[in-house]
């Protein structure tokens, strides 16, 4: 599929909200900045805003500033004349001669050098730059879209970015709310990604998700917003052992295992756990000992369980009710989901 026809999915207010000013913002000949918590699809609102212009039939060029080098940024963006530098073998076109006439959207903007920045406040105040290793000034018609997850004002307070170019970049400022603020996008998301996701493992029908499971996806907190509820939902799919199978159950945390191993600090944390009180080397409360191994076991059960009691207490041999009564005994409550 290619990009344009990628679906925006949403319909709670808030987002319904922001595709109306995107429209009203697409028209305009002015720069837009998408701000938003990671995931939240920022790239996505991008696209549209382009593809809503009247440039929508002109190249749509993207640049994502923190994944290119302080260095490098520069002659990505502006090009370079052979020579310029040491590894300039040839004239290179920068990104925005090959936006002209189109859109050209930096992502992570907040990673851009102070020295590219007053460049890209040059190209927006007058459409001139020059290539680098190069007196001969350039004019492009480029439209820019940016967007950061970072709070620009601050880093702007902090001196760590040009307030006269965020001035300038802000003319329109798209404020991408995060999942867990729109609760209504979180059903029907989740079934555009499982429906895709059947579809790509070659499978009829796509059999929903349990009460439980839906539950679970709307009481999820999103830190990851819709690009972890993308994953989370592929992955439970795929795990699907019968294809007619509805998803009963979601495992937010693919690293969740019992044999996890430790993170940095908890190596000794963990020794600690798998030794027995030994009263060789200390006196010792056989009860309490006890309780701090039944503790223990319930613990590690519901961590195997991925947090499922009626899972966890099939794996101790207990009742569902046995179980929750030690959850409650031992104060586990935050750990154990209920099934
Ligand atoms: N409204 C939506 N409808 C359909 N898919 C969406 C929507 N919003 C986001 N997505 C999908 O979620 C994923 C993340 O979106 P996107 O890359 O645009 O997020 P982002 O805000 O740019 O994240 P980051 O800050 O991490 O770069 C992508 O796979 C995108 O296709
Ligand atoms: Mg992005």
């Amino acid at each position: 599929m290619s990009r344009r026809e990628q679906p925006i999915i949403g319909e709670s207010p808030a987002f319904l909200e922001i595709l109306e000013e995107v429209s009203r913002a697409a028209v305009l000949n002015r720069p837009v900045l998408i701000v938003g918590e990671r995931g939240t699809g920022k790239e996505v609102i991008a696209d549209r805003l382009h593809y809503l212009s009247p440039r929508w039939d002109k190249p749509l060029v993207r640049v994502n500033c923190a994944a290119i080098s302080e260095t490098l940024l520069e002659s990505e963006l502006f090009g370079h004349e052979a020579g310029a530098f040491t590894d300039a073998a040839r004239r290179r076109l920068g990104r925005f001669e090959h936006a002209d006439g189109g859109s050209l959207f930096l992502d992570e903007l907040a990673s851009t050098p102070l020295s590219v920045q007053e460049k890209l406040l040059r190209v927006i105040e007058y459409g001139q730059f020059e290539r680098l290793g190069s007196s001969q000034t350039i004019e492009v018609d480029v439209r820019l879209i940016a967007a950061s997850n970072v709070d620009l004002p601050a880093l702007a307070a902090e001196g760590r970015f040009r307030a006269d170019l965020l001035d300038r970049l802000a003319f329109d400022v798209i404020t991408l709310p995060p999942l867990r603020e729109r609760l209504e996008d979180i059903m029907p998301l989740a079934e555009h990604f499982a429906i895709r996701m059947t579809r790509d493992l070659g499978r009829e029908l796509f059999s929903g998700f349990s009460r439980q499971a839906m539950a679970q996806l709307l009481k999820y907190p999103w830190p990851g917003n819709v690009r972890e509820l993308k994953n989370v939902v592929e992955r439970a799919v795929y795990r699907l052992e019968d294809a007619d199978q509805s998803v009963d159950e979601i495992q937010f945390d693919p690293f969740q295992s019992p044999w996890r191993p430790p993170g940095p600090g908890q190596a000794q944390k963990a020794k600690e756990h798998a030794q027995l009180p030994d009263p060789r080397r200390q006196p010792i409360d056989l009860r309490a000992g006890l309780e701090q191994i039944e503790r223990e076991m319930v613990i590690r059960a519901l961590a195997w369980s991925g947090d499922h009691q009626g899972k966890a207490a099939r794996r101790l041999g207990l009742s569902y009710d046995q179980l929750r009564g030690l959850v409650r005994k031992h104060r586990l409550g935050r750990l154990g989901k209920d099934d």
